[in-house]
């Protein structure tokens, strides 16, 4: 008991319910409240150009495809995400510090608060992946109404290539997830050890290759889907031909 109180004594920022992430002036915390909100805010009032995208191109922009209905779980699978977790917590919330560079001169010696608290939601995040890979089909599917969106005809668009290449990029970074590569390596929390081996080993070290670029997959991926979104407003807007061939 005496360590227990010892060692809240040491993390103050632990024992608080709102982390104190939240409260303190953090310029790149507030600034990056201010982009979501206002990403969100532009998302929601240009509407109106992704429509008209479905039904004069078949192109279906992934932030309003049926998957909207689910986004705020897969905002929360991106949200905790290790590859995210890492960057938010290093470089948004400035800690843990490296290298004890301590650029914010913080004099308590803030500990890492990841997981704990507030924080513990990011222990939901393998629960968040069967969600995020139940709506994989559905960006697959958008890519099958961009073929056929002409009746009796195939049609094959860069804007339905697009479509394809941020699915593929999305399925990647999901089955790269760490919490798969702990199903697939037969949930064992310990890899070189026989039994694991047994379990999961080929799968494992498939998965493996792609876990390892997790990080880069993860940014590629969000990228991806900023990419595809602003492609099709433009094509929708007159900007910028969908070039495209029927066959
Ligand atoms: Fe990044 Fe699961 S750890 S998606």
């Amino acid at each position: 008991m005496e360590n227990k109180n010892a060692n809240k004594h040491q993390n103050p920022a632990k024992t608080r319910l709102i982390p104190v992430e939240f409260t303190e002036l953090n310029w790149r915390f507030w600034s990056f409240v201010l982009i979501l909100v206002l990403g969100i805010y532009l998302l929601g009032l240009f509407q109106g150009n992704v429509s008209d995208a479905v039904s004069k191109f078949g192109l279906t922009d992934p932030w309003y495809s049926p998957t909207v209905l689910v986004i705020p779980f897969v905002g929360l699978f991106r949200l905790t995400c290790y590859a995210y977790r890492k960057d938010y917590h290093r470089h948004l919330f400035d800690h843990p510090v490296a290298c004890e560079l301590n650029t914010r001169q913080d004099k308590l010696g803030r500990a890492y608060t990841g997981e704990t608290r507030f924080f513990r939601v990011e222990n939901f995040h393998r629960y968040f992946m069967y969600i995020a890979v139940a709506i994989l089909p559905f960006f697959y599917y958008d890519f099958y109404v961009s073929l056929t969106y002409i009746p009796g005809s195939i049609t094959l668009s860069i804007g339905g290539i697009i479509i394809l290449v941020n699915t593929l990029a999305a399925t990647i970074y999901t089955f790269s997830c760490h919490s798969i590569r702990h199903l697939v390596g037969g949930r064992m929390d310990c890899f070189s050890c026989t039994a694991a081996h047994k379990s999961g080993g080929k799968a494992y070290r498939f998965q493996s290759i792609f876990n390892t670029h997790h990080e880069a997959l993860a940014w590629t991926s969000l990228a991806m889907f900023v990419f595809v979104d602003l492609y099709i407003r433009a094509v929708a807007a007159g900007i910028i031909p969908n070039l495209h061939m029927v066959l």
